[in-house]
């Protein structure tokens, strides 16, 4: 399938749904604390996303997913489903979350820190961070999705950690996983070119140990296969005449302080 590059009416869109998908981050982070539950989280957002936002959550029941974020802690990858675990001091869990409003998706997951976190957690926390950092800073037309993949991969390999080639990034718009894929590996000079008006996440897995992974029986939690500590962020970028809009910026987040 095509790449679809959005109009500014689509692009509007776009950037409303991937506001309240950062929202939903920002409103979360002071619920992630010792004792409480992923089904707990999933309720706040769920009522958080229908009420205040009037908006869907994305993942319930896409593909059969039974919640509406995705949480995964510690040794889980990514496509953790909320249950009745409950999150104890020294867990890192991502929260990914997805809206949708007007027909259109934001799609974007942050590390959150659960009381205090091992040394080795929070520098995978931090260096994934930065790898998704290195790849948004790439995108402009005219730049290829290999060289996105090379940037991010070359520098998780350098800071001793894996990068998991399993899952990837994806076009992002009135559907959830568009074309193209975007692989947080590769080789420079291949794959195809950014043009303005395209939309997609850049959502780098990060492993402290090997980079092979698992799928649970339950047929969506991703774990690694060594049981090492994996991270993740994801954010939903357009690409701009000059370089690239980041659609699901965070309170907490300014470009500057990584430039
Ligand atoms: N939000 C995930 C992504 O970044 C997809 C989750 S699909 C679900 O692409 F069904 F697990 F929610
Ligand atoms: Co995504
Ligand atoms: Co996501």
């Amino acid at each position: 399938m095509p790449v679809i590059i959005k109009t500014p009416d689509e692009i509007q869109k776009m950037r409303v749904a991937g506001k309240l998908a950062a929202d939903v981050l920002d409103m979360i982070g002071e619920h992630v604390r010792p004792g409480v539950s992923t089904d707990e989280l999933d309720r706040i957002c769920h009522d958080y996303i229908v009420n205040e936002q009037q908006a869907v959550p994305a993942p319930l029941n896409y593909r059969g997913f039974p919640k509406s974020i995705c949480t995964s802690v510690n040794h889980q990858v990514c496509h953790g489903i909320p249950g009745s675990k409950v999150l104890k001091d020294g867990d890192i869990v991502n929260i990914d979350v997805t809206v949708i409003k007007d027909g259109f998706h934001g799609d974007t997951s942050k590390m959150f820190t659960v009381g205090k976190p091992s040394i080795l957690a929070q520098r995978l926390i931090d260096v994934t961070h930065k790898a998704l950092w290195t790849g948004i800073e790439l995108v402009r037309p005219g730049c290829r999705l290999g060289d996105i993949g090379h940037a991010i991969q070359t520098f998780v390999e350098a800071q001793g950690y894996s990068v998991v080639q399993e899952y990837c990034g994806h076009g992002i718009g009135r559907g959830f996983h568009e074309d193209p894929q975007v692989l947080h590996y590769g080789t420079p000079d291949t794959g195809i070119s950014l043009q303005a008006g395209m939309t997609f996440t850049i959502e780098p897995m990060v492993n402290a140990g090997r980079r092979n992974v698992k799928l649970l029986p339950d047929g969506w939690t991703v774990v690694t296969k060594d049981r090492k500590l994996s991270a993740q962020w994801e954010h939903t970028i357009l690409v701009t005449d000059t370089g690239f809009d980041v659609l699901t910026l965070r309170r907490d987040e300014q470009p500057a302080q990584f430039g």
